[in-house]
């Protein structure tokens, strides 16, 4: 039986904007549907996935039932052709073993990045609500409001799309932009993002979906190990109703990535 995973890149040229939280909690949203999934860390700086599910496991071994990822940082090294290399063959392996290979990724416009990025079936870019995480997808003229033109991640994506059509791969990523940190408040600033963000959408081939709103919950997660889909009895954080709503914004985001099709396949290959 060959899987052939599904590839999903979690990525922005932008720090700081969700993408290893996004990433964790997709990862854990998806083997709680029943996928087998591997995550690949290619941010050797922060390396936040990677501590993130160390901590996880730590949770783990002192007893408590929690689902796991097979896990492979790849951090960079000064030798760019073995790093290459190596991605390469965990991902071979990783293809060939799981349903879904979950890859998050650096903040930057790294070499092995850019290699995740051409390997990817879906990819979702978390961006907060703000001209300044807009401005790594597009410029936009201040006198007129409007885009002027796309900017470099935008145009990194178009680039590894002709990379992997030099592989005689197909072309075609599914791009998810993905609103994150959504405030209930900056109702304008929230109608301008969206106006700004449905237009790049047409023009360079994205589909927006709305993310996660802003909730402190998050930041208190990673020590722990755990995410939305963990709280609850054992944890030791009690559900609240702030949490009951943000485990249904992570549920609409599985829906609307696609990916709820994903766990029902695995589950229809494992049947
Ligand atoms: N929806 C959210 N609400 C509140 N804090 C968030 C949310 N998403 C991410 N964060 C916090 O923002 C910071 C950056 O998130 P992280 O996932 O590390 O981003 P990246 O991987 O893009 O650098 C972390 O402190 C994280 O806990
Ligand atoms: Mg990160």
């Amino acid at each position: 039986m060959n899987r052939k995973a599904r590839i999903i890149v979690v990525g922005n040229e932008k720090g700081g904007t969700g993408k290893s939280t996004v990433a964790m909690h997709l990862a854990v949203s998806l083997l709680q549907g029943g996928a087998s999934v591997q995550t690949i860390d290619l941010d050797a700086r922060q390396a936040t996935l990677t501590r993130y599910l160390e901590n996880r496991r730590r949770r783990a071994d002192r007893g408590h039932a929690l689902c796991m990822p097979e896990h492979a940082a790849v951090p960079p090294t000064d030798d760019p052709a073995a790093d290459e290399k190596r991605f390469e063959e965990v991902l071979e392996r990783a293809r060939a073993e799981h349903d879904v290979v979950l890859i998050d990724t650096p903040g930057s416009n790294h070499p092995l990045s850019r290699l995740g990025h051409s390997h990817a079936d879906i990819l979702v870019t978390p961006l907060n609500d703000s001209f300044i995480d807009l401005d790594v997808l597009a410029k936009v003229d201040p006198d007129t409001q409007k885009i002027s033109r796309p900017s470099h991640y935008s145009e990194m994506v178009w680039d590894t799309k002709k990379l992997r059509a030099m592989r005689g791969e197909r072309a075609v990523v599914e791009w998810f932009v993905l609103r994150n940190r959504l405030s209930p408040l900056d109702a304008r600033n929230k109608r301008e993002m969206e106006r700004l963000l449905g237009e790049l959408a047409k023009r360079i081939g994205f589909c927006m979906v709305s993310g996660l709103c802003e909730r402190v919950i998050y930041r208190e997660l990673f020590l722990e190990g755990l995410t939305l889909l963990d709280l609850g009895e054992g944890s030791g954080i009690e559900m609240s109703l702030s949490h009951v709503a943000a485990r249904q914004e992570l549920r609409r985001l599985v829906e609307n990535l696609g990916l709820t099709r994903l766990v029902a396949d695995s589950e229809a290959i494992t049947a």
